[in-house]
């Protein structure tokens, strides 16, 4: 029986992907409580879900932080005080201080909108989609000091087709992060992620199945 989890959760922008948490903790497939969202962005529009929600937020802008670790502290107190326990960051788009990577050591969750380590820092999606790679994804890791380094949690593949436009790989990509966050998250509260070095192992958990994929699909000739 998992435990309930207290989560806080690190947003700046729309949030979808906090919205996806959202409504599998109400629909009871994800043993979490939100205890607060945090945003840098007053104008991020995850506020505006979270206030639907009734979930407590806070606010902290980095103007008036003499630098990045003063910021941090602001942010660690306020996890703190909220009793949070493993740090959700839902297109956060501030880089963590190793300050704050030590106040929650192998606590902090990231999702990327790319299968690393390709692709990592900012629009990943664009990155892949330039270089012209038949396949891309999401993958939810734990934080280290790097960007988009920590350990791998899970990962979700999906096709880059020729049609495709940025925006519609984008939308094929965020689909999936819809999936694998809160089952990373499910993982993490039934204590089955194992972090070993740089791997994580995923305990009493089927093995992946199906076979290679490849991209065109290969015919008979
Ligand atoms: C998501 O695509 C997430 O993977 C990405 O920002 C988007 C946030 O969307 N994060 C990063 O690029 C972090 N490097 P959301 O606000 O709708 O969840």
């Amino acid at each position: 029986m998992a435990r309930i989890v207290n989560l806080g959760v690190l947003v700046s922008g729309s949030g979808s992907n906090l919205q996806s948490i959202i409504d599998n903790i109400e629909r009871g497939t994800l043993p979490a409580q939100i205890r607060i969202i945090v945003s840098n962005n007053p104008g991020a529009f995850a506020l505006e879900r979270a206030k639907k929600h009734g979930i407590p937020t806070a606010v902290i802008e980095h103007a008036g932080f003499a630098s990045r670790e003063d910021y941090d502290r602001k942010l660690v107190d306020t996890l703190m005080d909220n009793g949070v326990e493993l740090v959700v960051l839902a297109g956060f788009m501030r880089v963590l201080s190793p300050f704050f990577l030590r106040s929650f050591p192998a606590r902090v969750m990231n999702i990327h909108p790319a299968l690393l380590p390709s692709f990592p820092g900012t629009h990943g999606q664009k990155q892949a989609f330039d270089y012209g790679v038949k396949f891309s994804g999401c993958t939810v890791h734990f934080a280290d000091e790097g960007v988009d380094t920590g350990p791998i949690i899970i990962q979700a593949v999906v096709p880059v087709c020729d049609t495709d436009t940025e925006e519609t790989l984008s939308q094929r990509i965020l689909k999936e992060e819809h999936r694998i966050y809160p089952q990373a998250i499910r993982l993490y509260a039934e204590g089955k992620l194992r972090v070993e070095g740089r791997k994580v192992r995923v305990l009493d958990h089927p093995q992946p199945e199906g076979s290679p994929r490849h991209n065109p699909p290969v015919t008979n000739f």
